[in-house]
């Protein structure tokens, strides 16, 4: 049996101890916001946060996450009001949508570490592949989210 946390709630799953995050979170836990692309860690669409880091889940075994908190796409927010989604909808990123979810959970991981990215490293940090050529649209709503961030902490104080 291996326990973690999946968008704040404690989850167990009586699963080989290799099966894939991903296969996890679609067919037991019914988390199907995170999609099977490449299977091989190359496209990013499987992309979900492990303690905050995104990961492909196509290639992490479950065994490997005992104790730690994974977000996926559904519990990036309650309401779509996090930053990535916020610009995401404004500049109306995706095209068929598949990718997006690992893109806007890869977005949402940069600019944790990295609050104002700039294009080399969105470049860098951004290895997911959109086969509708959405790229340049995803480019710029991480820095539109990037914007509303530093938005919101200005009226933080
Ligand atoms: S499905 Fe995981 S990287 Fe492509
Ligand atoms: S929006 Fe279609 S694959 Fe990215």
């Amino acid at each position: 049996m291996t326990r973690f946390t999946v968008n704040g709630n404690p989850v167990q799953y009586e699963l080989a101890p290799d099966t894939p995050l991903l296969w996890a979170l679609r067919d037991a836990s019914n988390l199907t916001g995170t999609k099977y692309g490449c299977g091989a860690g190359l496209c990013g669409a499987c992309t979900v946060l492990v303690d905050g880091a995104p990961v492909r889940s196509c290639l992490t075994p479950i065994a490997d996450l005992e104790g730690t908190f994974v977000t996926t796409i559904e519990g990036l927010s309650e309401d779509r009001s996090h930053p990535v989604q916020q610009a995401w909808i404004e500049l109306q990123v995706p095209q068929c949508g598949y990718c997006q979810s690992g893109m806007i959970m890869a977005a949402a991981a940069l600019l944790r570490t990295n609050p104002r990215p700039g294009r080399a490293d969105i470049e860098a940090a951004i290895t997911n592949i959109c086969r509708c050529g959405t790229t340049a649209r995803v480019e710029a709503a991480i820095l539109r989210a990037a914007d509303i961030m530093a938005r919101n902490r200005a009226r933080r104080g």
